[in-house]
């Protein structure tokens, strides 16, 4: 009997999401002969109307390069909270009356928290695929999307540089990473920023002020400060929600950030938001391949085992370790 096995994709769209898709499919078809049912917007595509596709190898072409996922995604919908009702079991049967042997799950620490508990509390086979720009999940060292992440930010440094450099500005980028500076960092570093501020570490906007003033001293009337979308000064609350409340308050990280500048160094300043467009458009080489790899190797767990989750249990993601889990 032909083996026949979902596959969805949950939580922020990351690039590289179609290579998985890709690499699972063509592996799983050409190979092995297997049956791949694409499922609509995470799990939420076995509720009925149901929607789900057969994918084979027509359905494959064109998708390496190409963003977003052609299987559409959602960070809304817990199916053991669904408007308050546990619509767990449903989804259970909706597996067995479909014939599938499991689901292969792309998704981050949200959506995979929600895989584990369908696989040890309705027993659903499920195998994860690590996938979130912000390099923020203990199971693996890299995910895909980050790099092309970071690529962009860099991108957006350099074209800060050249402004900030003729207008003697001080100018703020806000990049992605809500509980984690890995997209700031990695992004900082390659694009020479001045100032890199990360959700890990609470910041002294003293300090700053003395980085950039000592810059001054030495000839330089401009400075670039890459801020990560969670970053803030010492004394701000830790705990999640709070944080998001301040964040909020405050018009986002770097606009904190600027605000509490102003009154140490006197320069013109300016921020500038980078968002989605982290997440939009073609991934870089390095994540196509890796989304391969990690395609490839969804599909072999899943034949050599039948589906076992790849979460360890024991091991919280970075970001739970720093105190945040985000909401699905
Ligand atoms: O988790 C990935 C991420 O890109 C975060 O860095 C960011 O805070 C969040 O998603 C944005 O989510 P949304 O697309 O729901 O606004």
């Amino acid at each position: 009997m032909t083996r026949r096995i979902g596959i969805c994709t949950g939580g922020g769209d990351a690039p590289g999401l179609n290579a998985v898709i890709r690499a699972f499919v063509r592996h799983g078809v050409r190979t092995y002969g297997f049956e791949v049912v694409g499922i609509e917007d995470a799990f939420n595509g076995l509720f009925p109307p149901r929607r789900l596709h057969r994918l084979d190898l027509d359905a494959c072409r064109g998708l390496l390069h190409r963003g977003g996922t052609i299987l559409g995604t959602t960070n809304r919908g817990d199916p053991f909270a669904w408007d308050g009702v546990d619509r767990s079991a449903e989804l259970r049967r909706a597996v067995d009356e479909e014939q599938l042997e499991g689901i292969v799950c792309i998704g981050g620490d949200g959506t995979q928290a929600i895989s584990l508990a369908l696989m040890n509390r309705v027993g659903i086979r499920v195998v994860g695929v690590p996938k979130t720009i912000d390099n923020d999940l203990s199971a693996t060292d890299r995910t895909f999307g980050f790099q092309s992440a970071v690529d962009v930010a860099t991108d957006a440094l350099d074209r800060l540089h050249t402004t900030a450099e003729s207008h003697d500005r001080l100018m703020f980028l806000e990049v992605m990473g809500r509980d984690t500076g890995h997209i700031a960092l990695s992004a900082g570093i390659a694009g020479g920023a001045d100032v890199i501020l990360l959700p890990e570490l609470p910041y002294r906007p003293e300090r700053i002020a003395e980085a950039i003033l000592a810059r001054r001293h030495a000839g330089r009337s401009f400075a670039i400060l890459v801020v990560a979308e969670g970053a803030l000064p010492a004394g701000a609350p830790t705990a999640p929600a709070e944080r998001k409340r301040a964040l909020q308050a405050g018009g986002g990280a770097a606009a904190i950030a600027m605000a509490a500048l102003a009154p140490l160094v006197e320069a013109e300043m300016r921020v500038t938001v980078l968002g989605h467009l982290q997440r939009g458009g073609s991934p870089v080489p390095s994540d196509r391949i890796l989304a391969t790899r990690f395609g490839v190797g969804a599909l072999e767990l899943f034949r050599i085992h039948g589906g076992v989750h790849h979460w360890p249990t024991d091991q919280p993601s970075r970001s739970r370790r720093a105190g945040a889990c985000r909401d699905v």
